[in-house]
Order: C-alpha cells, then structure tokens, then sequence
C-alpha cells in the first residue's frame, strides 16, 4: 500500500515566489509542486497562462527539483470572454521575470492554441495543462486536438472541474472523459482533473497522485496550505488597502477643510453630547 511520509525538505513547504492578479488558480499550487514531483515531466505544455500564475509554479517546482523540463506556456495575451481581455504589460511582465527567474525551463510561445498545436510533434508532451477558455465546446477542441501530441507517460490537468457557473463545461466535459482513463480530482476551489492518458505511466507515479488526492490527511494538507497561500494573498491586498486609505485620512485631518469643517460642526457636537447626557 502506498504511503508517503512528509520530510523536512518536501516540496509541500515551498512557498510561491511570485504571485500576481488573478488568483483563481493559486489555491492549487502545492499540488502543482506534487504533480511536478510525482510525474517529473521532459516536456510540459501549458494551454491559458494569462499572467503566469500556475505556470511559475511548474517553473519553480522544476527548478526546486532541479529537473530539465522544458516548460511551454502558450496564450495569445489578449484574453477571452471569460478571463477578460488585457493589454500587452501582462505578457511583457511575466516573459520579463521567466528570463530572469527560469531562463533554462520557461519558454513563452504567444500564439493561439490551434497554431501553436503544429510546433509539437506527436507523442511529445509528458504534462499538458489546458486551462484556456472553460466552455463545454473549448475544452472539447483543445483536448481532442492536443490529446496525440501525449506521450506514453502523458498525464492532462484540466483546471475548473468544480465550476458551474453558466457558460462553464469543463465539469461536463470532465465527467464525460474522466472514465475513459484513470484519473485524481482535487475537489476544493476551482477543481483540478488529473487525467493519466498515456499507455506506460510509471504505476508508483499514479499511485502516488492517487494517494495525495484521496488520503484524508494529505488532501487536508493540501487543501489548507493552498487556502492558505490564498488568504495570506487577501490579507496582503487588505493591509495594502487599509493603509492607503488611513493615508488618504491623515492627510485629510491636516487640511484646512477638514479643520473648518471641525470648527463649523462643534455647536451641533456640543448640541448632541447635551441630548445624550439628557437622554441617558
Ligand atoms: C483562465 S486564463 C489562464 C489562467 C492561468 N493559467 C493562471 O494561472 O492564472 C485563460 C487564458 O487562455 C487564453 N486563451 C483562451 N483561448 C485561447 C486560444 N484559443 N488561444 C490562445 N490563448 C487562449 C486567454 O488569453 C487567457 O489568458
């Protein structure tokens, strides 16, 4: 039976290094570093990278690992109906931090799906992501048009399995193929779908993902550690936010406004503190 012990040096403890809006994916950065670990891919094809959130997390798992993993992200940067549409800054920043950060693993290929799909040959990908746009009939296209370019050891991560949300299939669509292959679901956030596609996957590697998404304590532990990731983000916003604004007071408190209007009000004020006094 399978059973994996937590040791100090574990990628599990790793913390993001970049994190940046939007943040739906980031909950399941630790299991993209066990996913990284388990299946240790050669090369890694990313489908909706937008601006690099789940794609620095394989980057930084290869390079934790000091694995030789090509990393492909391909998106046209211009976004879709669901994303959102943006301009060119987002590619320029993440191509910018990749060159700097991972110059031997990332390499971003700005194309859109159909196009990029001719640069790779068949049986070639070992990890594909398809995280593009999260229609029923998107998810079909890019799965069936990228499902040769697998290798024997090929495994497809579907981001979004739990979304409902109207104009969302992958769930649909997930369910639908799931069955087809083996596969793991980490159910919480978003959802992500592990689907083992290829014919000679090492069986340790799937037994491993297997367990992490279904031991209670692992699925726990991965569970809360991307909540946590997430929140400690939220709180981070929050802090930036409530300091803006006590700025924005502070500086108001020392305006001439601010101090005529004090002076203007202290009547009604001493008016009040009597109708209280009097009422209590
Ligand atoms: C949900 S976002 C990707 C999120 C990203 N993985 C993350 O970690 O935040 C989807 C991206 O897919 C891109 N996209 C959707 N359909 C595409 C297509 N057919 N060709 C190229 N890019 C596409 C959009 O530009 C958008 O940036």
């Amino acid at each position: 039976m399978t059973k994996i012990n937590l040791q100090n040096n574990d990628i599990f403890f790793e913390n993001p290094k970049r994190i940046v809006y939007p943040t739906c994916w980031i909950e399941f950065i630790p299991v993209g570093f066990k996913i990284i670990e388990y299946s240790k891919p050669m090369c890694l094809v990313e489908l909706g990278t937008h601006s690099g959130n789940s794609f620095c997390t394989f980057n930084q798992a290869v390079e934790f690992l000091h694995l030789e993993t090509k990393c492909y992200a391909i998106d046209n940067w211009e976004g879709d109906f669901q994303a959102g549409f943006y301009g060119p800054s987002i590619y320029d920043e993440l191509f910018e931090y990749c060159r700097q950060e991972y110059p031997q693993s990332a390499i971003l290929i700005k194309k859109t799906f159909d196009e990029a799909n001719l640069l790779f040959e068949d049986n070639s990908i070992d990890l594909l992501h398809l995280d593009g746009l999260h229609t029923y009939e998107a998810i079909k296209h890019d799965f069936f048009k990228w499902l040769p370019k697998l290798s024997h050891t090929g495994i497809i991560l579907f981001h979004d399995i739990c979304v409902k949300s109207k104009g969302f299939g992958v769930h649909q669509f997930w369910n639908e193929i799931k069955a087809d292959y083996g596969f793991a679901e980490f159910c919480y956030g978003n959802g992500l779908g592990v689907l083992f596609v290829g014919s000679e996957i090492d069986q340790i590697q799937k037994d491993n993902l297997l367990f992490i998404s279904r031991d209670g304590i692992w699925k726990n532990l991965l569970e809360m550690k991307g909540q946590h990731i997430f929140l400690k983000r939220e709180n981070k916003l929050l802090e930036f936010a409530l300091s803006r604004s006590s700025k924005i007071l502070d500086n108001y408190k020392e305006s001439k406004s601010y101090k005529i209007g004090m002076i203007l009000l202290s009547p009604l004020r001493y008016l009040m503190n009597k109708i209280n006094k009097f009422r209590s």
